[in-house]
């Protein structure tokens, strides 16, 4: 018994194996372990100090005793960069030394300079909602860092929304928010998709909401979409999988966002309640939120795909 758990964890302490949601795309000879990466045999307690290469096709490695993010040197695009959430989302990954283009519909040089302590950053303005714009965010992706890992559909019309009952919603806004909360996932995720399937690897990471499974009054069309994004990310999943893709959402309950709580209509109706109905109960701010992104993006997740992470202080539970 001891001679089998000694041999697992020497097997286990030594190896190295992509983890690519669909194995490594290089296909090269593997290993005893399953794994070309094998290399060296590591001291029970010796960290892997070779240096952060990872599979060539830029997927995760299982280190000594360690999973390593591998999140270092990717390139995520974040949309709606420019401000709330997003700009945290970026801020985090470029902490976590991604690199990190901000596309904004509102300028985003401003967020982009203030990100420049902690990373390499670039700045496109683009709106989601139109094609043309979404295909100039992706091309200077490419043209700036060469590749596209990460994708964080994280633009969306929110914080500047009136709570209104639904007969009262403007024909026109229903419209507009529909064409950026919805069509412009769509059109990201269709923009990405052929710079992932090339690299066989990616991670898309659609941000929705816990608000769906409350249906929270007086803003419907807003709940509607986030509904919408749930949905489509479960497709997306599964048309994607195979070339190495996975894709997930990310649904946070209410966050006190700088954005968000400056819009007191918006936060003051919901806020009590909410509060009242979590586990752990406080208000919620950025940093509750961004290490899910993360973790969504890391090699910690890669198996991973067509799921909702809630992280709402324990509100709703699916
Ligand atoms: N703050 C919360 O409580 C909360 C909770 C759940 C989900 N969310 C979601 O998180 C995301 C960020 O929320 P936030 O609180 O920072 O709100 P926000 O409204 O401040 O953020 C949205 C960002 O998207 C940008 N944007 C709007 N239209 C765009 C377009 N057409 N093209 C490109 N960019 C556009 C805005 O300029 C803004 O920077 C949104 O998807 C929101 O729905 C927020």
């Amino acid at each position: 018994m001891a001679t089998v758990a000694t041999r697992a964890a020497a097997t286990v302490m030594h190896r190295r194996m992509c983890l690519s949601p669909s194995g490594c795309a290089e296909g090269v000879k593997s290993g005893r372990s399953g794994c070309r990466l094998l290399t060296r045999r590591l001291r029970p307690g010796q960290a892997d100090r070779t240096p952060s290469r990872g599979c060539p096709a830029g997927h995760g490695v299982w280190r000594g005793a360690e999973w390593r993010r591998e999140t270092r040197g990717q390139v995520a695009i974040i949309t709606g960069g420019a401000a709330g959430l997003g700009l945290a989302y970026a801020r985090r990954f470029l902490e976590e030394g991604a690199r990190v283009l901000i596309a904004d519909i509102v300028d985003p040089a401003a967020a982009a300079k203030e990100l420049e302590r902690s990373g390499e950053v670039h700045a496109v303005r683009t709106d989601v909602a139109s094609a043309l714009s979404v295909e100039a965010m992706v091309d200077a992706a490419v043209k700036r860092f060469g590749r596209i890992d990460v994708l964080v559909n994280n633009a969306a019309l929110f914080a500047g929304l009136a709570p209104t009952p639904f007969e009262h919603i403007e024909e026109a806004e229903w419209d507009r928010l529909m064409a950026v909360n919805v069509k412009g996932v769509w059109l990201c995720c269709r923009a990405v998709a052929p710079v992932m399937k090339e690299q066989r690897s990616g991670r898309i990471i659609n941000i929705a909401s816990a608000i769906v499974a409350k249906g929270t009054p007086l803003l419907m069309h807003y709940v509607a979409s986030k509904g919408a994004v749930i949905a489509m990310t479960r497709v997306l999943a599964r048309e994607l999988g195979e070339h190495g893709i996975a894709v997930n959402a990310l649904a946070p309950g209410l966050i006190m966002s700088d954005t968000a709580r400056a819009n007191a209509d918006l936060t003051g109706f919901q806020a009590p309640q909410v509060i009242a109905s979590r586990a752990f109960k406080r208000e919620a701010v950025a940093d509750d939120v961004v290490g899910a992104a993360v973790f969504l993006a890391s090699a910690d997740s890669a198996f991973i795909t067509g799921q909702t992470l809630i992280v709402d202080g324990g509100s709703v539970f699916l």
